[in-house]
């Protein structure tokens, strides 16, 4: 069995999946730019696992870097995490966001054609479906985008759809993330974001762990159960055997298919900041705040295409998420160091 090159491996949802994918018996390469992760990262899921990881220091925009890989390893598939991921920051800084997230995958599908590297699984995101359709959102909606991030995901699935129709032995499946949250059982790997949080739990853990006051819970008008935004909140555990599953999928199918990894059920900010309340048996003061420009009221997977191709589910509920991002948060007061 070749390697799995792991780009943005030492990232939040990259470190999980390498954590599976060894346990699974898999050899893994990261490389990663460390522009938004830490080296410790990887001695961590090498501890969790009792495996050793070849780690890069590269940039996915680096030819020369990114073949020199290629080169000294013989790599049978990518998983393709690295990229920049923050919403209002892409609608600041759209030249950097499509460098870094189009140029990138360029640069890297173009060393995998050289090298005969002809499986890839992708991290797109729920963001895909954009403001135009409803719940449950199915793989076969029209994807469009409301701000350069997610447009970004849009082109990079599309030019994935060409590279498959160009090479028939080509395999890449496109994984829409709904929102990943929690963290390694362990308490060793979890979500360690620069300064203040734009999401929601990792804001929610910083109220927990009494480095923020209180939860601004945005808007309570939606057209939800309670007024507040619904969101598919997935296990970052569960996801990362999602990649397993596609992995495993992509070495014996072509062509390409996007993917939903989400649970299928919504939860409202009320019923999450509640739940970290019991993870945490402390209370998470809040105030309604207006809504959050972008936003939307509802957004959650149909999961059905993952149990039926991969025979994939999400197990964990949203008290065990909870749980374990609080575990994390309470082991980890300065991050991952
Ligand atoms: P993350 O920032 O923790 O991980 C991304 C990793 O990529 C980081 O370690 C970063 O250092 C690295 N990286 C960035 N640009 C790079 C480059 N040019 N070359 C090499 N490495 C580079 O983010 P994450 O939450 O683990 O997200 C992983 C992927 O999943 C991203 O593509 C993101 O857009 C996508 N995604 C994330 C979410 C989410 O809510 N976290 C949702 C949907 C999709
Ligand atoms: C975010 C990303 C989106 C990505 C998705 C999946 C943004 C603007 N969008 O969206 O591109 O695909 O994650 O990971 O970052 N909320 C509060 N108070 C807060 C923070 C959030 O009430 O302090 C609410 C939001 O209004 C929303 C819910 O909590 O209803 C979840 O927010 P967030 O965690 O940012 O995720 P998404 O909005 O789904």
């Amino acid at each position: 069995m070749g390697k799995i090159l792991v780009t943005g491996g030492s990232g939040f949802i990259g470190s999980h999946t390498c954590v599976e994918l060894l346990n699974s018996g898999f050899d893994v390469i990261i490389m990663d730019n460390l522009s938004n992760s830490k080296m410790a990262a990887v001695s961590r899921i090498e501890t969790i696992t009792g495996k050793n990881v070849t780690f890069y220091q590269t940039d996915i925009c680096d030819y020369e870097g990114t073949t020199k890989i290629f080169r000294e390893n013989d790599i049978d598939s990518v998983i393709h995490f690295a990229g920049l991921k923050a919403v209002g920051e892409s609608v600041a800084k759209p030249i950097e966001y499509y460098s870094n997230n189009i140029t990138g995958s360029l640069v890297l599908l173009r060393v995998m054609k050289e090298n005969n590297c002809k499986k890839i699984v992708f991290s797109s995101s729920a963001t895909v479906y954009g403001v135009d359709n409803t719940a449950p959102y199915t793989e076969d909606m029209p994807t469009s985008s409301t701000n350069p991030y997610g447009y970004t995901k849009v082109m990079i699935e599309q030019i994935l759809r060409d590279v498959c129709t160009a090479d028939p032995e080509f395999s890449a499946v496109a994984l829409r993330y709904f929102n990943p949250i929690g963290a390694h059982k362990s308490g060793l790997l979890g979500e360690d974001p620069n300064g203040i949080p734009n999401n929601l739990v990792p804001y929610i853990a910083q109220v927990a762990a009494g480095k923020l006051r209180q939860l601004s819970v945005f808007g309570n008008d939606y057209n939800t159960p309670d007024g507040t935004g619904v969101r598919d909140y997935i296990h970052v555990t569960d996801l990362a055997k999602g990649h397993v599953c596609a992995i495993k999928y992509a070495a014996d199918h072509s062509g390409f298919e996007a993917v939903n990894l989400g649970t299928g059920r919504g939860s409202s900010v009320l019923e999450v900041a509640d739940a970290y309340e019991r993870a945490c048996g402390k209370e998470i003061p809040r105030k309604f705040a207006p809504r959050r420009a972008g936003d939307i009221d509802a957004s959650f997977a149909d999961a059905s295409k993952a149990e039926r191709i991969f025979g994939w589910h999400a197990e964990a509920d949203i008290d065990e998420m909870c749980a374990d991002s609080w575990n994390f948060t309470k082991l980890n007061p300065m991050g991952i160091n």
